[in-house]
């Protein structure tokens, strides 16, 4: 988490700087400090709190050419002004912004830093305080720089200044994000292209345990050793007006609201010229290959991992385990003797995914990264990338990303189906296409979902989803998505397990949502809505066409039974969405998150 950047060329920076924070807010929000240099040296503006209240506090009279910028996401000492970054060293020389965690930086500080008086709680400062001591030892600021970089253990992309030189900025990278930015006149530093698109759109991948000395006309790569390393740039795609919100309040109603979108382009980016479905052939010998299928992943993502399970089954017939990234490393299961890792991430940057791809890769097995970001950390590492063609996702919640891991999993099932001859009873692009129109029917009928999330949701301190297959696993991202904006402590539940506990927690009024899209489970999952109800819960069922009831509060167009994820889901993110709204919650910055978690 947190996200920085650095600038240096002829423009305002303050501005540069601000506006590049604000586009990186999505990735920690509690605290941020800009620090910029001119002929009357260091200029250092820190805050606990978001962009604007830096805004506020920057002082626009001072104007500097170059500088540095964090926003951050605490792990090491609490949000305040004193762990805000940029850090400085004792003498004030050397200024520091750094994203990520410095694992051995209780060793550093008793073997360097004994004589210093430390004035955070943070990991951070201890670089730019080794920093120092090594420039004096060495009395060279890039060989100091080098020294420091090679002695931290850990993930970090590092930004550093240098108070006694306005034309150098100096940088590392391992493991957290990190692009340089090209332009004429002028370069910068991002954790994200995001951050920089009004600049500029042609960029420098850096890989881990790189050093880059960024220069106003030029930038140079280098190895830890010294030895220079050639790279060519890169265009980033992102259209700039895509991160913006346009005539939307938030980014998370445009987000939800886009996902018909998101599903049509996903059509036509897997679609070749007869209307069949295109894979990369390298991906589907991959699968093929298999004997089983490991998909590992984090929260939303992992929702959607446990509906690609159900496809790559039932649709392509090879076994899916589905693991939380985090406990994976920790308690790794008996492989298969071909297993292929499918690592689900709509950042490509999830640190608990990235250590498990790490491991598998040391361990010889091949790795297929579904991902939004394809230049991303876990696309560039794994062998294979499937793309989300989704667009920036900037509401810390995850809509359109959700839907369309599911989307793309979907079509990755079906291939590999078909690659095997299987039979299929339906035409998977046209099934697609009406869930598409589906969708949009769906984010049109905003009034009635809002007016559900008022009755169920206001005064609540807590909520229930329940539902039985694969509706099971979309109640999980219900409650995920409600407890995570609204702060209502939110549970999705199988149905059928209520009784074996959960039930104990129903008292009057408490609200239970009930998805039903599945035949096989209809009257069961009804039977549960009523011995809920029994005990005092206030009920609300969201059927699909075919199978409803005349109580029913929500019935939900017709769509291929295997699909109902993509449409189910819809009105759950708009009833966690309005709940957090009538709450007075900000919905697209929730308290304690960020939206790319680089920490493990
Ligand atoms: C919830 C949410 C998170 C992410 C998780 C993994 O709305 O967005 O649970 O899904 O942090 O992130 P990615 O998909 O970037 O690996």
């Amino acid at each position: 988490m947190c996200g920085i950047v650095g600038y240096i060329g002829q423009n305002d920076t303050n501005e540069v700087l601000l506006n590049g924070l604000e586009k990186l807010e999505y990735r920690g929000y509690d605290s941020a400090g800009i620090a910029t240099l001119n002929d009357d040296g260091l200029n250092l503006f820190k805050v606990k709190g978001r962009i604007a209240v830096l805004r506020e506090k920057v002082d626009k009279n001072v104007k500097a050419t170059m500088g540095i910028g964090h926003t951050r996401w605490a792990t090491h000492g609490e949000p305040s002004e004193d762990n805000a970054h940029p850090h400085q060293s004792a003498s004030g020389r050397f200024t520091l912004v750094h994203n990520g965690v410095i694992e051995n930086y209780y060793e550093l500080r008793d073997e360097y830093l004994n004589d210093v008086a430390l004035v955070s709680e943070t990991d951070t400062e201890i670089v730019v305080q080794l920093m120092e001591i090594l420039f004096n030892k060495y009395n060279d600021v890039a060989e100091a720089f080098r020294q420091t970089v090679a002695l931290l253990k850990g993930s970090y992309a590092i930004a550093l200044i240098d108070a006694e030189n306005q034309e150098t900025i100096y940088v590392a990278k391992n493991k957290s994000p990190l692009l340089v930015g090209l332009g004429d006149g002028f370069n910068l530093v991002a954790s994200d292209a995001m951050a920089t698109l009004r600049e500029t759109d042609r960029y420098l991948e850096i890989n881990d345990k790189e050093i880059v000395i960024v220069n106003r006309d030029f930038v140079e790569i280098q190895k830890l050793d010294g030895a220079a390393v050639e790279r060519e740039p890169f265009t980033a795609e992102i259209d700039a007006t895509d991160t913006e919100k346009g005539t939307y309040d938030h980014f998370m109603l445009k987000e939800i609201d886009e996902q018909p979108f998101v599903i049509r382009k996903i059509i036509q980016e897997y679609q070749d010229e007869n209307d069949n479905i295109k894979l990369d052939p390298a991906v589907r010998q991959a699968m093929m290959r298999s004997d089983r299928i490991y998909i590992i992943a984090a929260g939303t993502s992992y929702n959607a991992g446990l509906v690609g399970k159900q496809f790559i089954e039932k649709i392509a017939d090879i076994p899916v385990e589905v693991h939380i990234a985090s406990e994976f490393s920790y308690n790794m299961p008996l492989l298969s003797k071909k297993p292929l890792f499918i690592f689900i991430s709509q950042s490509g940057e999830t640190a608990d995914s990235r250590s498990v791809l790490v491991r598998i890769k040391d361990l010889g097995h091949p790795a297929l990264t579904i991902t939004n970001v394809p230049g991303s950390t876990l696309s560039r590492e794994a062998d294979y990338t499937l793309r989300l063609h989704a667009g920036p996702e900037i509401a810390v919640a995850s809509t359109k990303a959700y839907t369309a891991q599911i989307a793309v999993l979907f079509i990755l099932a079906v291939d590999i189906a078909q690659a095997k001859k299987l039979n299929l009873d339906f035409d998977p692009l046209q099934e697609l296409g009406i869930v598409s129109s589906v969708m949009e029917s769906l984010t049109d009928q905003k009034e009635e979902y809002e007016k559900i999330a008022k009755e169920f949701f206001t005064d609540t301190r807590n909520a229930f989803f329940i539902g039985r297959g694969v509706d099971y696993f979309v109640v999980q991202e219900a409650a995920l998505k409600l407890k995570e904006i609204s702060y209502i402590q939110a549970e999705g539940f199988a149905g059928g397990e209520l009784k074996h506990g959960t039930i104990a927690l129903i008292e009057e009024g408490t609200p239970v949502i009930a998805i039903s899209t599945q035949e096989n489970v209809n009257y069961s999952i009804r039977g549960n809505v009523q011995e809920v109800a029994a005990r005092g819960a206030k009920t609300c069922i969201l059927s699909i066409k075919g199978l409803e009831q005349d109580s029913d509060t929500v019935v939900l167009p017709h769509v291929h039974e295997l699909l109902t994820p993509l449409i189910s889901v819809v009105p759950m993110q708009l009833l966690a969405y309005y709940a957090a709204l009538h709450r007075d919650c900000d919905v697209d910055k929730p308290r304690n998150l960020a939206k790319s978690v680089t920490v493990e």
